[in-house]
């Protein structure tokens, strides 16, 4: 297990859509594993909760070809989903999570290719040992030609009625960027029962190598990540919490204290790191950490004061 770092989990403790936390800092889904990969760098009970990576109704080998590209303040990606399937997750990896880290909040991400599987996921998922559930609309409706459901309002709202109709647990719909109006998308989600919303999944993006004039990703385009996406994601954030009542979980492209206190500023109740997590593997308690420096410095009793505080 990884040393512990000083923090006052009094000023830290987050209640988030029900879900009880002990810092308003999560493990990015994608980018913490199952969170007990971390166990050598962090102490797991400091982290607010560890966000799975996504699991969809089979196992997925993941995309051929180069899966990762560095970009300049950022990186894409396009893992294609890797991960054992529902079944196995539910038999071998949630035991194993659950012996290692039976004291930290657990959210399982997971994906589908139909309304109704996202129905049949959420309902598999109604276990012990899984606190929330993290809906991942990013990815491609194969009834609809590959469009990701969360790029239309009713096909998003469609997506959580099924799945808040399937599972006891508070439901968080992980919001795609790739749209015109996320304001739109996200009061659909909310008005369809959604108990939060997480902001945001990766801006598609494409790197091409000028020697071969080929793409450099096996999958052509990828997922955008890191400190570029920054600003956008907290201004997605901003214009989302003027526009809905349900908690946000702000991330994309934080680094350190100070970027996750603007997502706070911006509106959200709690955040979460992702590509930081490759650089930094105890970048969530160190966030987490400094979140509390910069409370204690301002003089503030609880993280709860900055929320949505930005005078715009
Ligand atoms: C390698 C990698 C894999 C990811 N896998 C998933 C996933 O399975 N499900 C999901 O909802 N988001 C996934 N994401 C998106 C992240 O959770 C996060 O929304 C995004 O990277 C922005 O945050 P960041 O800039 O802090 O990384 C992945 C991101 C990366 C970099």
């Amino acid at each position: 297990m990884g040393k512990s770092i000083p923090m006052n989990m009094d000023r830290l403790k987050t209640d988030f859509a029900g879900i009880k936390m002990p810092t308003p800092v999560m493990g990015a889904s994608g980018t913490f594993g199952f969170g007990v990969e971390y166990d050598d760098f962090i102490d797991l009970k400091q982290v607010g909760a560890i966000i799975s990576k996504g699991i969809t109704p089979l196992p997925r080998a993941g995309n051929p070809g180069v899966r990762i590209a560095e970009t300049p303040a950022g990186m894409l990606n396009c893992i294609g989903l890797e991960n054992p399937g529902i079944e196995k997750f539910l038999s071998d990896v949630l035991p194993k999570v659950k012996e290692k880290a039976p004291d930290t909040t657990f959210i399982v991400n997971f994906s589908a290719g139909s309304v109704e599987e996202f129905g049949m996921m959420a309902k598999k998922l109604d276990v012990d040992g899984v606190d929330a559930i993290e809906v991942n609309i990013s990815c491609p409706n194969v009834k609809a030609e590959g469009l990701a459901f969360g790029t239309d309002p009713e096909v998003a709202a469609e997506v959580t009625r099924e799945v808040k109709a399937s599972t006891s647990k508070p439901v968080i719909v992980k919001l795609s960027p790739n749209v015109t109006d996320i304001v739109k998308i996200a009061k659909a989600v909310e008005e369809a029962g959604a108990d939060a919303l997480a902001l945001i999944n990766t801006l598609t993006g494409m790197v091409i190598d000028t020697r071969t004039w080929k793409p450099l990703l096996g999958n052509i385009t990828g997922g955008m990540s890191g400190p570029a996406l920054k600003p956008i994601a907290v201004r997605m954030v901003w214009q989302v919490a003027k526009a809905v009542k349900i908690p946000i979980l702000g991330l994309g492209g934080i680094s350190t204290a100070e970027d996750a206190v603007e997502f706070l500023l911006a509106g959200a109740t709690a955040v979460a790191i992702g590509a930081e997590n490759f650089v930094h593997p105890d970048a969530v308690v160190q966030v987490a950490a400094g979140i509390d420096k910069y409370l204690e410095s301002r003089g503030l009793n609880h993280v709860s004061e900055l929320i949505g505080k930005v005078e715009a």
